[in-house]
């Protein structure tokens, strides 16, 4: 079986990608090399978060990995949070601030669409390849559903009436931005014969 450093601390994130990849992939996380730091994540891009982090991972440990970096659009406040999304309400936001602060910019607006986007970054053998996935949406105007994490609780995905947080994880991996970049990320791991 393959192994694959997935280049994150976020147990979500890691949990949701063992499900997706778990069969045929060894997954191992970062807990798993016994590295516990933040990675550094200056870039003002996605694609630039995702490449900084595999790479960092890639050169401390000389192992195939992939990252991911993942941010919220909303159209009426002109693509933010973005890049920002982990960080919205401040350095040290927990999710719940973040979306308080995004239903608090919100409000009484009409406009309301927005979309997730999710960059991974592939190192293999050396060689770097990138994957995007995005889901439309609406943003709700108040929270629903416990499961998840970030702006689940506010994101309505198109064709949907449910939000990512009331869904199954299941469910939710099979439309998400990340579970579409995923599924790209697989089927050129199968296509490379790499498995
Ligand atoms: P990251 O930089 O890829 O970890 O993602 C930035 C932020 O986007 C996270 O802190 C979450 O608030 C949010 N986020 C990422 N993925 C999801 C998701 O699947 N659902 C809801 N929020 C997410």
């Amino acid at each position: 079986m393959k192994k694959l450093v997935f280049a994150t601390n976020n147990r979500h994130k890691l949990s949701e990608l063992k499900q997706i990849l778990g069969e045929n992939f060894q997954i191992l996380s970062l807990k798993d090399l016994g590295f516990r730091e933040e990675i550094p994540e200056t870039g003002d891009t996605l694609k630039e978060n995702a490449s900084q982090k595999s790479h960092f991972i890639y050169e401390c440990y000389g192992l195939d990995c992939f990252a991911d970096d993942t941010g919220l659009e909303v159209d009426s406040l002109g693509g933010a949070p973005g890049v920002y999304s982990a960080r919205y309400a401040g350095e040290n936001a927990t999710y719940d601030e973040n979306v308080e602060k995004l239903l608090r910019k919100l409000k009484g607006d009409r406009r309301r669409t927005a979309r997730f986007k999710t960059v991974i970054s592939l190192l293999i053998d050396g060689k770097e390849y990138f994957f995007e996935g995005r889901v439309e949406g609406v943003i709700t105007e108040s929270r629903k559903g416990k499961d998840g994490f970030g702006y689940d609780p506010v994101f309505l995905p198109d064709g949907f009436d449910e939000t990512f947080a009331e869904m199954s994880s299941n469910k939710k991996n099979q439309i998400s931005h990340r579970g579409r970049a995923v599924a790209q990320l697989v089927s050129f791991l199968n296509d490379e014969k790499f498995a």
